[in-house]
């Protein structure tokens, strides 16, 4: 027995940006302090198979070899990689975590259990991974596990829900407009003409619920509208089309923390390429990381309240990075959006900002490892059910 805390690493996933949170969980993997934590490195295929094992990271990172398990449906095995076995959570509290499965005849048959998990870090971005879904699961299963709940994620994946969300509540946003696939299939012409009429150009076509600029379009006139709605269209029902943010900094802030969170120092990033696209993001190392950002005392300070309160606004908890365009002859401050699954790969932001505030990056895999506990504790304070006798 040992007395480390059991920590699941999940990564990978049924979304587009499956790629990155196998880039971030890398990092996670190798930042860990092991001393401390016991890891057990759960990926998660395109497909939604759930795999553990030592070289599963390596194994999800080789699209051969996922393609051959996807057809077969057999469990994987190589001569390069150790076995790595199929398993589920089961949406049930108690001891059985993670439950093995194997392959009979009518389908799938529980064969044995990985063992009791202490706590959950979902490296994941995107649907099912950063929108509530698998944070669903985590509760049904009454596991810790790091960031947001339900709400949170659901509503700071969902642009135009953070979008309403934040403007109820004041936030400084640019104009934007939600559209309905639906309705844009059905009226094209009507839709288009009403976003001319309300944003007009230059504006981003974004589906409502992505990350990594993925389907995202800067249009510049009319004739570009039509083809930024296909592409958008494509990932979500939803699509929110926003003003351009015209001459500004890209600001980025990270939040850490429960109900009494606190901001690091802020960041600026210079894209490579037009706008911070999936290339500039990924694929291109001349976009360029500032730390800290170039923005007066008074600009900073405004950023790390509004990060702050907007963290809150969304009911957050653990980690977010903020993100701002901020102008750069005025410095207007305007909030772009929440990431409640910040990228945590060697170039992204979120570790860096705390770094560069003192933290390193084990420090702040502690810190959210000890916040996902605090918080799972406080919920079980939580009664669940009642009797009005006892009230009398
Ligand atoms: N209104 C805007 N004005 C200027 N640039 C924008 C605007 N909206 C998005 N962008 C650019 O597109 C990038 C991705 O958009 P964002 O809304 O942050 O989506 P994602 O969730 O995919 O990161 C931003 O980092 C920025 O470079
Ligand atoms: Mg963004």
């Amino acid at each position: 027995m040992t007395d480390k805390i059991r920590v699941g690493v999940i990564f990978g996933g049924r979304s587009s940006e499956h790629e990155v949170s196998l880039t971030s969980a890398a990092c996670v993997l190798d930042a860990i302090d092991k001393s401390k934590y016991d890891v057990v490195p759960i990926g998660i295929t395109k497909a939604g198979q759930w795999l553990v094992g030592e070289d599963v990271l390596q194994l999800l990172a080789s699209p051969s070899l996922q393609l051959t398990n996807e057809k077969s449906g057999a469990l994987l095995q190589s001569s390069f990689f150790n076995e790595a076995k199929k398993v589920s959570l089961l949406p049930v509290p108690g001891e059985a975590g993670l439950v093995c499965l194997e392959p009979k005849k009518h389908g799938m048959e529980v064969s044995g259990a990985v063992g009791h998990l202490d706590v959950v870090f979902p490296v994941l971005h995107g649907t099912y991974g950063e929108d509530g879904a698998i944070q669903g699961l985590m509760e049904l299963s009454d596991l810790p596990y790091v960031g947001a709940g339900i709400t949170g994620s659901a509503v700071a994946m969902d642009k135009a829900m953070a979008k309403a969300v934040l403007a109820a509540s004041g936030f400084p946003q640019l104009p934007y407009v939600t559209i309905l696939r639906s309705h844009w299939e059905k009226s094209p012409i009507a839709v288009q003409d009403e976003i001319e009429a309300s944003i007009g150009y230059p504006c981003f076509v974004k589906p409502a619920s992505l990350g990594s600029s993925v389907g995202i379009s800067k249009v510049r006139r009319r004739d570009e509208l039509q083809a930024a709605l296909v592409e958008a269209a494509l990932y979500d029902r939803k699509i929110v089309v926003e003003k351009d943010a015209g001459n500004v900094r890209e600001i980025e802030c990270s939040v850490l923390g429960n109900e009494d969170p606190v901001a690091s120092i802020p960041g600026e990033i210079i894209p490579s390429r037009d706008f911070y696209d999936y290339v500039a993001k990924y694929h291109d190392s001349d976009s360029q990381l500032i730390i800290p950002a170039r923005l007066s005392p008074a600009a900073t300070k405004e950023v790390q309240e509004l990060a702050v309160a907007a963290f809150k606004a969304l009911d957050c908890a653990g980690m977010a990075r903020v993100d701002f365009f901020v102008d750069k002859d005025t410095e207007r401050v305007h909030i772009n959006e929440i990431n409640t699954i910040p990228g945590f790969t060697p170039i992204s932001m979120y570790p860096k900002l705390w770094e560069a505030s003192g933290l390193s990056y084990a420090e702040l895999i502690d810190e959210l490892i000890r916040l996902a506990l605090d918080r799972h504790r406080d919920k079980r304070r939580n009664v669940t059910s009642f009797s009005p006798q006892q009230h009398k």
